[in-house]
């Protein structure tokens, strides 16, 4: 039976910042942001928008009235949870109407969080063919204004929908993962931004790959020829860019130009939105499918899912027939294309209003799912 990802869509919050600007306001040339680390835009989401926010926005478009009816598992993964205890995925449940007799739960490891998601969906869909697993990844990256990860910032979420199938990629059974205790990129509990070794994190990054990309060809006898093209987790669009080119050093030159314009086109999106953790390998999966101009039906992609701490996996799926024709381009370039500029002056005012869930108060942020009160700690939902 084919499993694998049958829907797919994104949100990102209406705001972002425009990085030559930022540069400018930090006394950095532009072109360290602009083609150093690769960011042309910033997503920033104010304090009356979060997770359940995001994921909301980017599941209820896609979903039907007879997925609402199958989907009997959904998963959240997330490093900016909103309770230790209570998963968003419940509150998700209620807001998207699916029915009753469903688990829902959160998962976190840094940015791999949703890979987790999308093999645990896999395999309970491989035995439960009539079921559907919706996998949110959901997500705030910040790291503090003026801090050294402050151009790699994002927000926004990623929603797919697992079922028999699918109309987009079918998953493979090639997956291979790679866990080392490091502590490059951190939150303790009770950190609003987490504690980041930047250098470090870059190193095991492009390490994790090397190591799991040579295991995975000896396991599975696979070349670079095997696939088409590569969706990384993208926390800047530079960074999976390293990894690539490090594996494409003993190639001919045509190789390498096939699979460098392929990653192109994984990055477009990434470019004007940034880091969203556990999102970004999903955001740049779309960003491939909507630009690329040469991927096929029946191409392998492979995935290069890495969250620091740090677990990594590399994984597979080939592409299906006619999946262009389920893919919505223009909706997505008119979410980014509408979003407001803010000044730096508007973003660090949003940035440093943050959310006090001990004080009652009313909100009137009109986007949908944006929270609009707060009393006793809870979160009240926009539903209308
Ligand atoms: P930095 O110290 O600001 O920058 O940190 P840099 O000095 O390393 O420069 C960055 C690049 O810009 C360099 O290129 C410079 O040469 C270049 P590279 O050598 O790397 O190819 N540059 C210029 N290029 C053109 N014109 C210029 C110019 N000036 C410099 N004028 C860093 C950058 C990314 C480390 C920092 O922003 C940071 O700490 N970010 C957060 C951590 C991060 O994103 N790490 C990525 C890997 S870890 C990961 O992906 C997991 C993560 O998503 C979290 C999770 O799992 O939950 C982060």
């Amino acid at each position: 039976m084919n499993v694998g990802i049958d829907k797919i869509n994104f949100y990102v919050p209406p705001y972002y910042v425009n990085m030559v600007e930022l540069a400018q306001a930090r006394a950095v040339d532009p072109n360290k942001f602009l083609i150093g680390i690769g960011q042309s835009e910033m997503a920033v989401s104010p304090k009356t928008q979060d997770i359940v926010t995001f994921a909301t926005n980017a599941a209820k478009e896609m979903l039907t009235k007879e997925d609402l009816a199958s989907i009997d598992m959904i998963i959240v993964g997330t490093e900016s949870s909103i309770d230790e205890s209570k998963a968003s995925a419940v509150v998700l449940h209620r807001l998207l109407g699916i029915q009753p007799f469903a688990r829902s739960f959160e998962i976190k490891e840094a940015c791999y969080g949703a890979t987790a998601g999308v093999q645990m969906a896999k395999n309970h869909v491989a035995l439960n063919p009539n079921s559907k697993v919706l996998v949110i990844a959901s997500d705030v990256a910040r790291y503090g204004l003026k801090s050294g990860g402050e151009p790699t910032q994002g927000a926004g979420a990623v929603a797919i929908l697992i079922s028999q199938n699918p109309r987009l990629l079918v998953l493979e059974e090639e997956n291979l993962s790679f866990t080392q205790d490091i502590y490059d990129f951190w939150r303790p509990i009770g950190y609003d931004y987490p504690l980041v070794d930047g250098p470090l994190s870059n190193e095991t990054y492009v390490q994790a790959f090397q190591k799991v990309w040579q295991e995975y060809q000896k396991r599975y006898e696979r070349t670079l020829k095997d696939f088409s093209a590569f969706s990384f987790h993208i926390p800047y669009t530079k960074m999976g860019k390293k990894a690539l080119l490090s594996i494409l050093e003993t190639e001919t030159s045509e190789e390498q130009t096939r699979l460098l314009e392929q990653y192109e086109a994984s990055i477009c999106y990434s470019r004007r939105v940034g880091n969203l953790y556990t999102g970004s390998l999903y955001l740049g999966f779309i960003s491939l499918l909507e630009n690329s101009k040469t991927l096929k039906e029946g191409d392998r992609i492979g995935f290069f899912s890495y969250g620091s701490g740090s677990v990594a996996e590399l994984f597979s799926g080939k592409l299906v027939k006619n999946y262009h024709e389920h893919l919505n381009t223009q909706d997505h370039q008119k979410l980014l294309n509408q979003r407001q500029a803010l000044s730096i002056r508007e973003y660090e005012q949003m940035f440093e209003d943050s959310l006090d869930i001990h004080q009652s108060a009313t909100f009137a942020d009109p986007t949908p799912y944006s929270i609009i009160k707060i009393e006793n700690t809870i979160r009240e939902y926009r539903e209308s």
